[in-house]
């Protein structure tokens, strides 16, 4: 099974360790799975110059709500796309935890990422507390209801949807079989629903994130549901996730 791996540097690199990464990573273009690098705006141009002759996309990890205009500090759609991004990470749970993004801002988000044909990778996860107080199906689908209540117009395009529990972010903790088949079924059941069979399995990519490495990728990799995989920690180091793509 083709499968596709991001990685999601978040704010943890310096030009000179982009440097050495991309030294180290072209290879992995070779690969039959997809890969996707998430790095910070401003290393964009450095690594899209790297990967030119790469088959690996370019991912940012986040995009404005809006499409132009008087923003400080917001970086649109089109500006992505002018730097050779293909895919965006929208609603990542620590933008919802230390930035307050709420499901109707990241469905501004979807809606721009889309207007530009930037495929959404559309975070959703459940917290510790949420989970311990049975939560997770009411969550998760009102994550995706609201989240994709602008995806109407856009039914012809991909999306990516990352099912990340909060509580396996940076934890060492993997999501367990029995969560999975939940949060499967529940993500599933909310895409059907919204809007069609045909569409989520024709447009809708699941993957997971939460702890993944390349010693505890194996099994979630002998899962149907599972598109991929968004790597946060492990993927800084480009041996370590070459080995979580040939693991
Ligand atoms: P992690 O992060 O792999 O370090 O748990 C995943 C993510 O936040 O996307």
């Amino acid at each position: 099974m083709k499968r596709v791996y991001i990685a999601n540097w978040k704010m943890q690199m310096t030009e000179a360790t982009v440097k050495s990464y991309l030294t180290k990573i072209k290879k992995l273009g070779d690969n039959r799975d997809e890969i996707i690098l998430a790095p910070s705006f401003t290393y964009l141009p450095l690594v899209k110059k790297s990967l030119m002759k790469s088959k690996i996309k370019l991912a940012a990890q986040d995009v404005a709500a809006w499409e132009k205009g008087a923003f400080t500090g917001e970086v649109s759609a089109s500006m992505l796309k002018e730097q050779g991004v293909t895919h965006v990470l929208i609603g990542h749970s620590e933008r919802r935890f230390y930035l307050h993004e709420d499901d109707t801002l990241i469905a501004s988000k979807i809606e721009q990422a889309m207007k530009s044909n930037l495929t959404p990778i559309f975070c959703i996860g459940e917290s510790l507390e949420e989970k311990r107080q049975g939560k997770r199906d009411s969550i998760l689908s009102r994550q995706i209801r609201v989240g994709l209540s602008r995806l109407s117009d856009y039914l012809d395009k991909k999306i990516i949807l990352a099912y990340e529990p909060v509580w396996a972010i940076g934890t060492g903790e993997i999501v367990t079989p029995f969560d999975m088949d939940d949060a499967s079924r529940i993500i599933k059941r909310s895409f059907i629903n919204l809007f069609s069979e045909d569409y989520f399995h024709q447009q809708v990519k699941v993957v997971y994130g939460g702890s993944v490495k390349s010693d505890n990728v194996a099994t979630l990799k002998e899962r149907e549901d599972l598109a991929g995989f968004l790597v946060g920690g492990a993927s800084l180091d480009p041996v370590e996730f070459a080995k979580i793509i040939k693991a």
